[in-house]
């Protein structure tokens, strides 16, 4: 099996846990990674959305609740709320082959998301353009991703190399996963570079890019996320459109 094929299928055992961690009260999605995408993604009243990489849909029908129409979430576990939420529609699929998805044909978004699943695209310029392409008139996309130096910090502790060592190498690398210690994931090392460098050649331009933190307020409830955060930075977001500036 692939590595692209094994990783979709330790997502279809993956995701429970994954949801799981996610609503736990002190998990970073709750008190970081969500709040700072919420905040870009803005007023959605009346604007269409896809997510890519959904999970469950909880955060597409967060989005619904708050006036979203005509929506759309595609995850390859098909792990998803049921019934789905009025104005959203789930689809089993993968983020690799969006332009055979028969669903999405002739359709285009306000706002296209890739949050915390963008790493998982086989080419991923060939995925941000098919996206680029769905996007509406003014629409923009809104990608996350963990710091490629989480995963560098994590590599020279385990093989006791060096941060540089790690981050520059290009080789895929596995890990095991905070949220079940017996499911590894397989990902495609980036640099901060190679990642702007995929924007750049699918044609978008980075309008907005975000490094959020926890609130002061967190932070002295949660000192061991702050403790988390401090050693491993946290995610970038970055808002990205079609064509140049
Ligand atoms: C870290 S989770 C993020 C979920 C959600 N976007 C969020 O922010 O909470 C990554 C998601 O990407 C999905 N995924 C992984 N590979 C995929 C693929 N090839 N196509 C579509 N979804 C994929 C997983 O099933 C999982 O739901």
């Amino acid at each position: 099996m692939s590595d692209d094929a094994q990783t979709s299928q330790a997502w279809l055992e993956l995701a429970p846990d994954y949801e799981r961690a996610r609503s736990r009260e002190d998990s970073l999605d709750r008190l970081v990674e969500w709040p700072a995408q919420r905040d870009v993604l803005g007023d959605v009243t009346g604007r269409s959305v896809l997510d890519l990489g959904c999970g469950n849909g909880g955060k597409l029908a967060e989005l619904a609740e708050a006036g979203a129409t005509g929506s759309v979430g595609i995850d390859v576990s098909g792990n998803f709320l049921s019934p789905a939420p009025p104005g959203v529609e789930f689809i089993r699929g993968d983020l690799s082959g969006l332009d055979s998805l028969p669903e999405l044909a002739g359709r285009t978004f306000d706002r296209i998301l890739f949050l915390q699943s963008f790493g998982y695209a086989k080419d991923p310029v060939r995925t941000l353009r098919a996206a680029r392409a769905m996007l509406a008139d003014d629409g923009f996309i809104v990608l996350t991703k963990t710091q490629p130096i989480r995963y560098a910090v994590e590599r020279a502790e385990q093989n006791g190399t060096s941060l540089g060592e790690e981050y520059f190498s290009a080789e895929p690398f596995s890990y095991v996963t905070g949220w079940n210690e017996n499911i590894s994931l397989t990902k495609r090392s980036y640099t901060i570079s190679d990642l702007i460098n995929v924007f750049s050649a699918a044609g978008l331009w980075i309008e907005t890019a975000i490094e959020p933190q926890l609130s002061e307020d967190a932070r002295r409830r949660y000192p061991h996320k702050q403790a988390w955060m401090n050693k491993y930075l946290g995610i970038l977001i970055f808002k990205l459109r079609p064509g140049q500036p």
